[in-house]
């Protein structure tokens, strides 16, 4: 009996290679195509797999599960990797890893493989979430092993096989995009001190060629959750997804980033997140409305580690379990509105309220209705300042 395999398949030049590459090394692949709102055309993608060499091919729309169990979580703890990436990519792997598992066990297969470079995180979140879930699976992981030095002796294997692709020019970037943003790297953006080509950019706007008018949305939440804009209720995945489209024609979202990697190496890349960034700007604003100022500083710290394991791979570590814990705790009363302005490339917030707010007019106005006893703050100086006194 052949030895069984499940591949996460993206439908790319190098994972259609491995296809081939495993099926020659006497592996029996099953493909596993994942529906991370990459909006692809992935029945094509799983008849190519087929037409390839894999002896069965999994579709699965992932896209509710990926929203409500690794963005919502990432939303309430403000995740966000060195102030700049909102861990699109970053989130997507762990789910995946967790179907290739579970695909491994109908299949009664006992290994899995991915086409994620020896360079990179993404490699480390699919195994790391693999070996949590199932020790005994065993991970091949081609591109670290594979004879091809470039993209262009991959590109000779696939003419030479046959392997149908439509490279026919060469790509300028690398790219990964779901539901949460694209992440672009390679190419011309290889050299840091270089301005991003536009074509980098997949799905906002220069910041010149957005529209002359700002656009006021009003976005609301409920513990924690967007919820609406402008009044009107959607499904977070429909929100998420009209934010991309507005965000993306103001030219919010981007950031230009020079990384650490989990592997050490620096690198330099590109992302994209206009529903990501206008959610964490007003997320945060209602945060700071709501929280008092010992709970709002002290989850900035959780806020940042939550961050940190997402992108190290960590989700379904211990640590995160139990931040979880606390970050549920956290949202119960992050419910109201936030009023944004959205405008030529810029999220800025221009209004908040909540039923929860803790700010309280009668005590920070400077008119005749304020009711704070300033004759207090004497003592208040004095005890406060006493340790310090000379
Ligand atoms: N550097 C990002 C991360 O580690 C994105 C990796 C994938 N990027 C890509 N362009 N294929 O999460």
């Amino acid at each position: 009996m052949k030895k069984k395999v499940v591949l996460a398949y993206s439908g790319g030049l190098d994972t259609s290679c491995i296809v081939l590459w495993l099926a020659e090394r006497g592996f029996e692949v099953v493909a596993f195509l994942a529906d991370l709102g990459q909006q692809e055309d992935l029945k094509k993608l799983g008849e190519r797999a087929k037409k390839i060499g894999a002896a069965k091919v999994y579709i699965k729309d992932l896209k509710e599960e990926f929203v409500q169990d690794f963005i919502l979580p990432a939303i309430k703890a403000n995740a966000v990797y060195e102030n700049k990436y909102l861990l699109a990519t970053a989130l997507g792997r762990p789910l995946i890893a967790k179907y290739l598992v579970e695909v491994a066990h109908k299949e009664k297969a006992k290994y899995i493989a991915h086409g994620c470079t020896g360079k990179g995180n993404d490699q480390v979140r699919i195994e790391l979430t693999a070996n949590i879930l199932d020790k005994n699976l065993e991970i091949i992981a081609p591109v670290r092993e594979w004879e091809f030095k470039s993209r262009e002796q991959e590109i000779e294997f696939a003419r030479k096989r046959k392997i149908p692709l439509d490279v026919t020019r060469k790509k300028p970037y690398s790219l990964d995009k779901n539901i949460w943003g694209v992440s672009i790297e390679c190419g011309a953006l290889e050299n840091p001190y270089k301005e991003p080509p536009q074509d980098a950019y997949q799905i906002t706007r220069a910041p010149q060629d957005c529209p002359a008018k700002p656009k006021y949305i009003v976005l609301g939440f409920e513990k924690g959750v967007p919820v609406s804009i402008d009044a009107k209720k959607y499904r977070t995945q429909d929100l998420i997804s009209r934010l991309n489209k507005l965000g993306g024609m103001h030219g919010v979202g981007r950031s230009d980033v020079v990384e650490n990697r989990l592997v050490g190496i620096k690198s330099r890349e590109v992302y994209e997140a206009p529903a990501g960034w206008i959610i964490h700007t007003a997320h945060k604003e209602l945060e700071a409305l709501v929280l008092d100022r010992e709970l709002a500083h002290f989850k900035q710290g959780i806020d940042t580690k939550y961050g940190e394991l997402i992108y190290y791979g960590l989700w379904y570590s211990p640590l995160k379990k139990a931040l979880d814990g606390f970050i549920h705790q956290t949202q119960k009363r992050i419910t109201g509105q936030v009023r944004l302005k959205l405008y030529k490339g810029s999220c800025i917030c221009v209004g908040r309220k909540s039923p929860y707010s803790l700010y309280k007019e009668e005590l920070a106005t400077y008119t005749e209705k304020d009711k704070f006893d300033q004759k207090l703050a004497e003592g208040f100086i004095k005890l406060w300042g006493m340790p310090y006194k000379s």
